[in-house]
């Protein structure tokens, strides 16, 4: 049976003092031990994070890495500085580092196979935008996404990798894709896994829904057969994130 896994992303919001507030909130009230809980913030947060999680049952994530190990590349964070700090997931590929950083297939697939070499759990972003909803590409689109990610990554490691399905045209929207939507999408995803790895690897890996996840969708969705969590948004920079993980 997979656990499932609610994963908040921070993205380009709070400070490392807000940061430590919102964990503070969210500890007492987080009441289900059965959902595995983490959240990304972004990296000048994460010291703060990590000690303010500390004893608590939630992990703590990256939005994102480079591939490489470290060296002339100004801006970037490389994986063994995630490691070092006790981090243990890492966001690849969400819709916002492909559309504005420049992110291709390519690069989250080496960030897949560099994060599984340092031990990171990935959390590798698939979706389609509206134009290719409405062109009916999205379950191929999809698929191409979700084969290229996990190219020559070995399937003891492709057990552990989280795939978050994230629809585009529902990210930041408020515009949820319905139960139905999700959830053939999700199994589309498993069906894939299932033709590279067999389908004990399929049974295994763990796929999420984001795009406006809230409180009032969080239990439909989550309840889904091939929906193992989500990862949410704008609602995860409040305490209704608690509410998302007791669905
Ligand atoms: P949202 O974002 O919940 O604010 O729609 C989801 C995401 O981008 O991961």
């Amino acid at each position: 049976m997979r656990n499932k896994i609610v994963a908040g992303n921070w993205k380009m919001n709070m400070s490392p003092a807000r940061a430590v507030e919102l964990i503070n909130s969210l500890k007492d009230k987080i009441n289900t031990t059965e959902v595995d809980v983490v959240v990304c913030p972004p990296f000048v947060c994460l010291p703060a994070v990590l000690e303010a999680v500390d004893g608590t049952a939630i992990s703590v994530g990256a939005q994102n890495m480079h591939f490489e190990e470290n060296g002339a590349y100004t801006g970037e964070v490389a994986p063994s500085m995630l490691v070092e700090l006790g981090v243990k997931y890492v966001i690849i590929g969400h819709s916002e580092r492909r559309q504005y950083f420049g992110e291709t297939d390519e690069t989250v697939n080496k960030k897949v196979l560099k994060a599984i070499e340092h031990n990171l759990l990935p959390i590798i972003c698939v979706g389609e935008s509206l134009a290719e909803r409405e062109q009916g590409v999205t379950i191929d689109l999809v698929r191409l996404q979700t084969k290229i990610a996990l190219k020559d990554v070995k399937a003891e490691d492709a057990k552990k990798v989280v795939i978050a399905y994230e629809p585009i045209w529902a990210i930041g929207t408020g515009r949820t894709a319905t139960s139905e939507q999700a959830e053939e999408v999700c199994k589309a995803i498993r069906n894939v896994v299932a033709e590279i790895y067999g389908s004990e690897v399929a049974d295994e890996v763990r796929i999420q829904y984001g795009g406006s996840v809230n409180a009032g969708n969080a239990n439909e969705l989550f309840n889904m057969g091939n929906i193992d969590g989500g990862l949410v948004g704008g609602a995860s920079l409040k305490e209704e994130f608690a509410s998302i993980v007791n669905y």
